[in-house]
Parts: structure tokens; C-alpha cells; sequence
């Protein structure tokens, strides 16, 4: 009988970073557009709040969902800007990355066999930990006409008795797309009809771009008693190697399973990053809008570098760090093929330029190509001056 961990992949951006990493390695100049890790350094004070951490000897377990303090500041944080109605900081998780959030929500979530209604395309991790714990992803097909924001009647038409949850990313990995308040209400009263709970994912909620608002689910009306919201401090504060985030759930059940479940798992994040995290809250916020200007201006490099090159149609992101194309059919293709792994393969090969192919994020991104623009903005620069020549000369011979 097959294992249920051997249903998850090894991870296809991970394929394509060990190979630009073996290049490099070789004395190639490579160009880090496959993976989402900010290319920015933790703001000063977050380091001085772990160096001091250190100093003072706070080396020793916490509380398993996280030390008071930094419960408190998220509690302040979640209530002031998602407008979450959270009653006390009982209700929040501190995870060990929004990952591990996701892996404990869906733990809580489902039962064996219970469906969760997640988008097409989609980070693949989200459908690989619905796998994980008995579940069964439901894709849903976001269309490019639609500007890939969610399709309510379409959610509507995928519920079966079996649906236990609507899973909803804004901003969205890998589209880029930012979801409306409108169509996130739709979403709430599909979850009230239906009775379902929502998986609220918001972990580039402040990598958003043309002074778009992020809206919370959560705190739309009707929406608190049945979200579980999953925040990541990777990228708001370019944590991403400390790993921290939170999962923040009012339903008393949930949290009582929760808990089990951080206890049993990583029982409480690293001391040190969580002193860092409280500081990262409570201190200035500048360096997180700073980085989002800076993503917009390597977004809008990349854009225009793609609006010259051929075989590729990039959607304009309006928020996370990527850059979803739709891959011509006259893409002449690579080494015989013309699907979208020909396409990372050719671009590795002729220029060095990473990428992730579509369809390590669902059956309908088959066709397409992911560049990431959070590594520096002088990669961002090196990879937009190549790529039109490279797709240009392209011959499929
Ligand atoms: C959509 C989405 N959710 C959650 C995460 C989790 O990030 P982390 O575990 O670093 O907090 C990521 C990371 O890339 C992501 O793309």
C-alpha cells in the first residue's frame, strides 16, 4: 500500500535551484528567479532584539504556541491591521513558518477523505499538506480573462457533501493576483450556505503593489466564526530563514487541537527568532514598505523586459513577487519538447536564468513559466536584459 508521504513531490523549484546552484559552484553567472526568498537583510532592530536574546541567556523552551509577549504584539497586529475580531492572544499560534502553520491547520481540519477547495494554480505545498493529512485537494480553475481572481459560482459548483473547507491565497502564488472585497464576500457566503470553514493564507500580504488594499477574510462579516488565518513573517520582514509566522483561529475546538498539535510537532518556535519577531512588530515598519516599493520597481523591470521577448505573456502582478506568463503555442520548444519544463530547461541552460515551471503549481499551469523577483534587484536586472535575446533565439533545434 503506498505511503501517504509518498503522494508529496520533491519539489520542482527545488530541482531548478540545485542546478543554477551546481552552475554557480562552476563559476557561472546565474540568476535566481526560481524560488521566493527576499534578497533583503532583517531590519537592524530585529537583529539587535536576537542578539540580545542571546545575551541574556533566553536559549530555553517557551510556551509551545509562542512566548506571551509575542503573542500580544501579534494580537495588536492582527486586530489593527487585518481588522481580525480576536478575543484574547489564547487565540493565536505561533508556527514555525507559515508551512508549518498550514501543516497544523489542515491536521486540525480534516478527516480522511474530507475535500478542501483550493485554486488552480496554486503553491503546490498547499495541496501536498491537505495530502498530507488525509485530504483530498479540490482544484479550481483561476482564468486569466478573470484576472485569476476567484470564481464564486465555480467554488460553488466544486462543494460535494464531502467539502469540509475553501482554501484562498491573496495575494496569490504564483498569479500575483489580489483578491477583490466583493469576490471574498462572495466567498464568505458560500462558507455560511454551506456551512465550511475558510483557510485564509496571507503570507504576502504586505508585498502588494500600487497601493492596493489587502483585505482579511476574517474580518469580513460573517466570516470570523468559520476562518482560520495563516500569517508569515519570511516576507513581510525578510525572516524567512528564522522561520516564524501564526495561525490565528476563535473556534475553541480548533485551538484546542492546534495546540495539541505544535506541542506534539515542533513544540514552540526557536527562543531567539521569537524575541526577533516581537521586536520585527512592535518596532518600525518602514523596512517592510521600503521592500514593497522595491519589489514594484524589479516588477516593473521584469515586466517591461517580458513585454519585449517572445513566446511569453506575463500578467501583471498586483501583489506577492511573481511573475506568471502564459507560454505561446509557437514556443518552438527544447530538446524536442514544448512544454513548460522545455522552457526552465532552456533558459537554465542557454542563460543561466532560473525559473519554475507551471505546472509544479497545478494540471492548468501546464503551459506556463514563473519568475520569481525577490532576489536582488541587480539579478532582476541582469535576467530582464537576457531573456528577450534568449526566447528570441530560440529554434527548438
Ligand atoms: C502562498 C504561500 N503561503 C505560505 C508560505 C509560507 O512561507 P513560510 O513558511 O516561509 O512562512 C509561502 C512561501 O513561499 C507561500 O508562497
Amino acid at each position: 500500500m503506498e505511503h501517504i508521504v509518498d503522494q508529496v513531490s520533491l519539489g520542482a523549484i527545488v530541482q531548478v535551484r540545485d542546478r543554477l546552484l551546481e552552475q554557480q559552484a562552476r563559476g557561472r553567472q546565474v540568476w535566481r528567479l526560481e524560488s521566493g526568498d527576499p534578497s533583503f537583510d532583517i531590519p537592524p532592530h530585529v537583529r539587535e532584539a536576537m542578539e540580545k536574546a542571546l545575551r541574556d541567556g533566553l536559549t530555553h523552551y517557551t510556551a509551545s504556541t509562542g512566548i506571551p509577549q509575542l503573542r500580544e504584539a501579534i494580537l495588536r497586529k492582527v486586530a489593527t491591521q487585518n481588522c481580525l475580531k480576536v478575543a484574547n492572544a489564547d487565540q493565536i499560534i505561533v508556527t514555525n513558518g507559515g508551512m508549518n502553520g498550514l501543516y497544523i491547520i489542515f491536521r486540525a481540519l480534516l478527516n480522511p477523505g474530507d475535500q478542501v477547495i483550493l485554486p488552480d494554480p496554486m503553491w503546490t505545498e498547499i495541496a501536498e499538506n491537505i495530502r498530507l493529512s488525509g485530504g483530498t485537494p479540490v482544484p479550481v480553475q483561476l482564468h486569466e480573462a478573470k484576472n485569476y481572481q476567484y470564481d464564486v459560482a465555480a467554488i460553488e459548483a466544486a462543494i460535494t457533501p464531502r467539502t469540509r473547507a475553501i482554501f484562498i491565497n491573496t495575494p496569490h502564488n504564483p498569479t500575483g493576483a489580489v483578491a477583490s472585497r466583493e469576490i471574498l464576500q462572495g466567498v464568505v457566503e458560500l462558507a455560511n450556505k454551506h456551512n465550511l470553514m475558510i483557510v485564509s493564507d496571507e503570507a504576502y500580504e504586505h508585498v502588494i503593489f500600487d497601493n492596493q488594499p489587502h483585505i482579511s477574510i476574517g474580518s469580513l462579516p460573517g466570516a470570523q466564526d468559520r476562518t482560520i488565518s495563516v500569517y508569515s513573517m519570511s516576507k513581510t520582514y525578510a525572516m524567512s530563514g528564522l522561520r516564524v509566522g501564526y495561525v490565528v483561529a476563535t473556534q475553541p475546538l480548533m485551538l484546542d487541537r492546534l495546540k495539541k498539535l505544535v506541542r506534539c510537532t515542533i513544540n514552540g518556535v526557536n527562543s531567539v527568532t521569537q524575541w526577533g519577531a516581537v521586536a520585527a512588530l512592535n518596532g518600525p515598519q518602514d523596512a517592510t514598505r521600503s521592500m514593497a516599493v522595491e519589489y514594484q520597481k524589479r516588477r516593473d523591470i521584469l515586466m517591461d523586459a517580458l513585454a519585449e521577448a517572445p513566446y511569453v505573456r506575463a500578467f501583471k502582478p498586483e501583489g506577492s513577487f511573481y511573475l506568471w506568463c502564459r507560454m505561446g503555442k509557437d514556443w518552438p520548444g527544447y530538446n524536442g519538447k514544448r512544454d513548460d519544463w522545455s522552457m526552465t530547461n532552456y533558459l537554465i541552460d542557454q542563460a543561466g536564468i532560473g525559473s519554475s515551471p507551471g505546472s509544479a503549481f497545478g494540471a492548468v499551469g501546464a503551459g506556463h513559466i514563473r519568475f520569481a523577483f525577490s532576489c536582488s534587484t541587480t539579478q532582476v536586472q541582469g535576467a530582464a536584459k537576457l531573456i528577450p535575446d534568449v526566447l528570441r533565439r530560440a529554434t527548438g533545434k
